[in-house]
């Protein structure tokens, strides 16, 4: 029994074995077939796994790094007011000010530049008289006096052809028009630019808020086209008043039909339009200004030059005029100005609008308050409007050479690294001899200097050093024979103030 139970057992057993071999042989199959598994699949899967999670990880971590980028580069601010906000005749603001590390902001951010197309000082009334020290608004508070047709046509200026307020003027107008028989008029608004030629029989003079300005016949031509010159101006200051003209280029526009033989009915012969003729359409220029590379203006004086004429008489007579027009109106903006808190938060750029006469006799036509940047429907405008918006702010501080988040200074250091006081001191033979400030020159001398004297040189002597393509007009030109007694107190203060900076540095004079 034993025997056979052990023999069962045996056999048992045997079958057992038998049976556990195959399994056995299967169980290693299995095995291998899942290490298989686990290396060629599972593994890498795992591997694919990590992988993506840390790319997943690695780019949330970029991600915040971005962002923590972003709250670091922190921009100054402009603010842009229009009626009418499309992009377009905006573009080259928003591209020069994007260069200069500007982002767009509103009138709600922190905002370092308001640059307003329409006059904002009646509708902004409120938020603009509150101003904080660094903060610029590109028009001054009655600018109209300049840029407002009536009243600066209606203004007595050498270089403005003579005009009649209508209809306040009418009878000066038609004594006038009796003496001058041979004489044409034009009648003008503010609204709109009727412009054509009149006898004075065909003129309606009781038009409201008009003039009747007289047409200035024989004028320059180029190829026989009439044309007109704009030139950008920027006051940066009005009290004292420093002006200053872009001499980098200056807009040529060109009447599309030729001006003889004249004939009144036809405007294209004698108004500058929308539709003007570019100055690389007139043969004679184009050599200049396509082939050559010369901007407008020096492709213009070529031309003069080439038919042995003289073109500084030209520009003299175009720095003059807006000198004399800005001295003439400065009371005027001074007081609008002065309502505000500060006037120093102000500047202004205009487009003086000249026309020229056979002699070189330059006439001003208009300032426009906001002019044309839009380069849409003549493409190679492009860079003139930029290269002025880039002179622009330059000048007035907004183009700054401190990189920064805002345009206020940070600290005192920071401030006379850019202008300290041995920037600013001149005169020192005067100086030493000051032993009071009641001596007006004095009052240049360092202890007699206060916050606001300080201020006003300050802003000079960056203006001078920051003004790139722009030339001084007001102070003017520093020489031997200056007379100083027609200007205002602050103006004969800064005029010296030029003069003992000359005295120094003759970069200074001009
Ligand atoms: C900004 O302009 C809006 C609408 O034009 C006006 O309601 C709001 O009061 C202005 N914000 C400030 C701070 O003046
Ligand atoms: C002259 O202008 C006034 C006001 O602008 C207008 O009422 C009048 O009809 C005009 N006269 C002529 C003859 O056009
Ligand atoms: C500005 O100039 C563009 C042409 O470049 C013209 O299409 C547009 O009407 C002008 N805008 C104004 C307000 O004169
Ligand atoms: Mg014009």
């Amino acid at each position: 029994m034993t025997r056979e139970g052990s023999k069962t057992k045996e056999s048992k057993k045997k079958t057992e074995h038998t049976t556990l071999v195959p399994k056995k042989i299967l169980n290693i199959k299995v095995k291998a077939l899942f290490k298989i598994l686990l290396y060629a699949v599972a593994g890498p899967a795992i591997l694919y796994g990590l992988f993506f999670l840390l790319i997943y990880y690695q780019n949330k971590f970029v991600h915040i790094e971005i962002k923590e980028v972003q709250i670091k580069d922190k921009k100054p601010l402009f603010w842009v007011y229009a009626k009418n906000p499309g992009r377009e005749y905006l573009r080259h603001v928003f591209i020069v000010l994007e260069r200069l590390g500007f982002e767009q902001g509103s009138n709600e951010s922190d905002w370092d530049l308001l640059w307003a197309h329409d006059y904002p000082f009646r509708t902004l009334h409120a938020q603009l008289s509150n101003l904080k020290p660094h903060q610029k608004v590109n028009h001054f508070p009655g600018c109209g006096y300049i840029t407002n047709k009536v009243d600066l046509s209606t203004s007595d200026g050498e270089y403005i052809p003579l005009s009649f307020k209508i209809p306040e003027d009418k009878d000066a107008l038609l004594r006038y028009a009796i003496e001058n028989p041979e004489r044409s008029f034009v009648q003008k608004s503010n609204a709109h630019r009727g412009i054509e030629i009149r006898k004075i029989e065909q003129l309606n003079l009781t038009t409201e808020g008009s003039f009747v300005q007289e047409f200035i016949e024989r004028p320059f031509l180029v190829d026989g086209y009439k044309f007109d010159i704009g030139v950008y101006t920027v006051i940066t200051s009005i009290d004292p008043l420093r002006v200053y003209a872009y001499k980098g280029d200056v807009l040529f526009r060109f009447c599309p039909v030729k001006y003889y033989p004249f004939d009144p009915e036809n405007l294209d012969k004698y108004v500058v339009g929308d539709d003007y003729l570019p100055i690389w359409n007139v043969p004679s220029l184009r050599k200049y200004y396509v082939d050559l590379g010369f901007s407008m203006k020096d492709s213009f004086d070529g031309y003069v030059k080439s038919k042995g004429k003289d073109p500084s008489k030209l520009w003299n007579n175009v720095n003059a005029a807006i000198r004399q027009i800005s001295l003439m109106k400065e009371r005027q903006i001074r007081e609008v100005a002065k309502r505000f808190p500060n006037m120093r938060n102000f500047f202004e750029m205009v487009r003086f609008d000249f026309t020229l006469d056979e002699n070189f006799n330059v006439y001003v036509m208009e300032a426009n308050m906001s002019p044309n940047l839009s380069s849409a429907h003549y493409p190679p405008n492009q860079l003139l409007y930029e290269q002025v918006l880039f002179n622009l702010f330059a000048l007035v501080g907004v183009g700054q050479r401190v990189r920064k988040d805002s345009l206020r200074m940070r600290n005192r250091m920071e401030t006379e690294m850019e202008i300290a006081d041995k920037n600013l001191v001149v005169l020192p033979e005067v100086c030493a001899a000051c032993d009071d400030c009641f001596r007006v020159e004095c009052q240049l001398c360092k202890p007699c200097f206060t916050e606001e004297t300080r201020l006003i040189l300050s802003q000079s002597y960056y203006e001078h050093h920051n003004r790139i393509d722009f030339q001084r007009i007001f102070p003017p030109p520093i020489s031997r024979k200056m007379i100083l007694k027609d200007y205002t107190l602050r103006n004969q203060l800064l005029v010296r103030w030029y003069q003992g900076k000359c005295e120094l540095d003759s970069t200074w004079c001009g």
